[in-house]
């Protein structure tokens, strides 16, 4: 079989691939390849890895209806119409839990890193402002004994909610479809409506996917409700927040930081105002972006599309979602 890779990927999977005697070809140029090019190549492959900056619409899956598998070599799926490719008997994967840690890290990097001003401070010392001590300067807030609330507690919100209320002491509250037992008998975490959410927690961390209901969520209404003193965290989609919003929202200071390492549009321009504001940190979708995790994740994404050659379950089964 013949499978195409539409980006430079750690070599575990395409070698896996490679020794079940499938030829794999990988998009190597420095631009992302284009939709229209994609769209065309595909037909002469029987399976993709996809990134999750790829748009694989309805219009794409009816001109591929002979795909047999996609699989996104991330754990989101956003970016594919998974009903479209259900219909069409298209298998698509992803890579769930390999990437939780990972990026739950990233989120406490990030909450850490605004906290504290870390990088408008090294901002100010690679200007040369750093000319004496400033016993004024760069005030942050503490995090310990603090209330963080989760907006999803899936697999990576749970994660870092665990971490937060370990090494922080930090009262938990979410947001979910359903309760999450487990979760509130292992950290003592209260499953609240989201106007709660916004009201009452000093961290508020976004986790969910980017779908029709979440589109945006995050708008000059949420964040009025936030404390003025609140961080706003977001590491899952950046179309969960308006970024427009988010700006006046700490411009007007109706919040006090934000750490984003997804951003609404992306790639975000390098003249974002977000970038000039001292109590903000940018990440570049950095969240998977540890060596065990894209190891994990480029294994994974060969064991979907061998397990679909054979008309196996996939290890990240997107197609059950819409079945
Ligand atoms: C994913 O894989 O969907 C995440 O965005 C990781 O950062």
């Amino acid at each position: 079989m013949k499978i195409f890779v539409t980006a430079e990927i750690l070599p575990q999977g395409i070698e896996e691939l490679k020794n079940a005697g499938h030829q794999v070809e990988v998009w190597n140029q420095s631009h992302q390849i284009p939709y229209e090019q994609l769209l065309q190549k595909a037909k002469d492959f029987d399976a993709l890895i996809t990134m999750l900056s790829d748009q694989i619409d309805r219009n794409f899956l009816e001109v591929n209806k002979h795909l047999k598998v996609i699989t996104n070599y991330a754990v989101g799926h956003n970016n594919i119409d998974s009903k479209a490719a259900t219909e069409l008997g298209i298998a698509i994967g992803n890579t769930p839990d390999v990437l939780t840690e990972a990026t739950a890290d990233l989120a406490l990097s990030l909450l850490l890193n605004v906290s504290r001003q870390i990088t408008h401070a090294q901002k100010q010392i690679e200007a040369g402002h750093w000319t004496k001590w400033g016993a004024m300067d760069y005030l942050g807030h503490s995090l310990r004994g603090k209330t963080l609330g989760i907006f999803g507690a899936g697999r990576i919100g749970r994660c870092f909610a665990t971490t937060c209320a370990r090494a922080f002491s930090m009262n938990i509250l979410y947001c979910a479809r359903s309760p999450k037992t487990d979760f509130e008998n292992e950290l003592g975490a209260k499953r609240v409506e989201f106007k709660e959410l916004l009201e009452q927690s000093d961290v508020v961390s976004v986790h969910c996917d980017l779908n029709d209901s979440t589109k945006e969520l995050f708008n000059a209404e949420s964040f009025s409700l936030m404390k003025p003193s609140s961080i706003f965290i977001n590491t899952a989609r950046g179309g969960v927040h308006n970024e427009s919003d988010l700006i006046s929202a700490l411009s007007n200071s109706k919040i006090w930081g934000a750490g984003l390492d997804v951003t609404n549009p992306e790639p975000m321009s390098a003249n974002s105002p977000l970038l000039t504001i001292p109590t903000v940190a940018v990440s570049p979708h950095i969240g998977s972006a540890t060596i065990t995790a894209r190891n994990a994740m480029s294994s994974i994404v060969a064991q979907n599309i061998l397990k679909a050659f054979e008309q196996k379950e996939l290890i990240g089964d997107v197609n059950k979602l819409y079945s």
